[in-house]
């Protein structure tokens, strides 16, 4: 089935009903099934598809992130599948450990086959704005050099243009400079992300500011601008690899959007 929507093409429709993809019943070791969404947890079933034996995965970070590694885990043991993993945060790092999984590095491999990760808003033309957990850079590394980068997301990050909060990391004496040079850039608000009363230190030691846009008009030039930024480590928007999109509805359908 294709169906058009502005610029997207939503090639086929799912639907795993909640008889196959209940949340109340299935058992997940680490993920606490009542916190479940279930859109996002559609969109992270329908995701297990595209894994192979043998394969090379990137695993993203975030509470849909989370439930895929879950599902992932256990497929990877039950179908003695052989995965190499290349976690995008610490935390879906010892997720994957505790789920036995095997950790390689960019050492072991050149490229991954797949990367599996989830997103704050993705728009009509498959761009990206990720990072509200506080691991784009991590993410970044990992889902752009996948050889297939699968997002998966509840309809409700659907929007036809990014706006609002765009995560950037920074480097942390460079704080109020690199504020300074994003607001030359369009930006109108910001705060710099906490961890409780203290400032939330990334994965690589350093401080995740959120740059309110009104509007991004032009994606791919703004993530490129904000890293020309002294001081910014990477940013948020995820322009430059277009990925495939699991849409997960609260119903427990799904659709791909590529
Ligand atoms: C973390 C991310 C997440 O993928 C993004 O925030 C979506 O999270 P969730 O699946 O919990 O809605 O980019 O840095």
């Amino acid at each position: 089935m294709l169906v058009e929507m502005g610029c997207m093409s939503v090639f086929e429709t799912r639907s795993h009903g909640l008889g196959e993809a209940k949340p109340g019943r299935i058992t997940i070791t680490s993920t606490r099934t009542e916190d479940m969404d279930p859109a996002k947890y559609a969109s992270a079933h329908e995701a297990l598809r595209f894994v192979k034996k043998g394969m090379s995965v990137g695993l993203g970070t975030g509470s849909t992130a989370e439930i895929f590694i879950d599902l992932l885990g256990k497929k990877n043991a039950s179908e003695y599948l052989e995965l190499c993993c290349i976690a995008t945060s610490k935390a879906s790092e010892a997720q994957a450990l505790r789920l036995g999984m095997r950790l390689c590095g960019f050492d072991e491999i050149k490229k991954l086959d797949a990367a599996f990760d989830g997103a704050d808003q993705v728009d009509w033309d498959l761009n990206l704005i990720k990072g509200l957990g506080g691991a784009l850079v991590r993410e970044k590394i990992v889902d752009y050099r996948a050889e297939k980068f699968y997002v998966m997301a509840g309809e409700s990050k659907l929007v036809e243009r990014l706006s609002g909060a765009i995560p950037v990391e920074v480097i942390p004496m460079a704080e109020e400079a690199v504020k300074r040079d994003l607001m030359e850039l369009g930006a109108t608000k910001f705060e710099t992300r906490k961890d409780g009363r203290r400032k939330f230190i990334s994965d690589n030691s350093n401080l995740i500011v959120h740059a309110h846009f009104q509007s991004v008009e032009k994606p791919e030039k703004l993530e490129d601008e904000i890293n020309g930024i002294a001081g910014v480590v990477d940013n948020g928007i995820f322009a430059h690899k277009k990925p495939v999109v699991i849409v997960g509805r609260a119903d427990g359908g799904t659709r791909i959007l590529r």
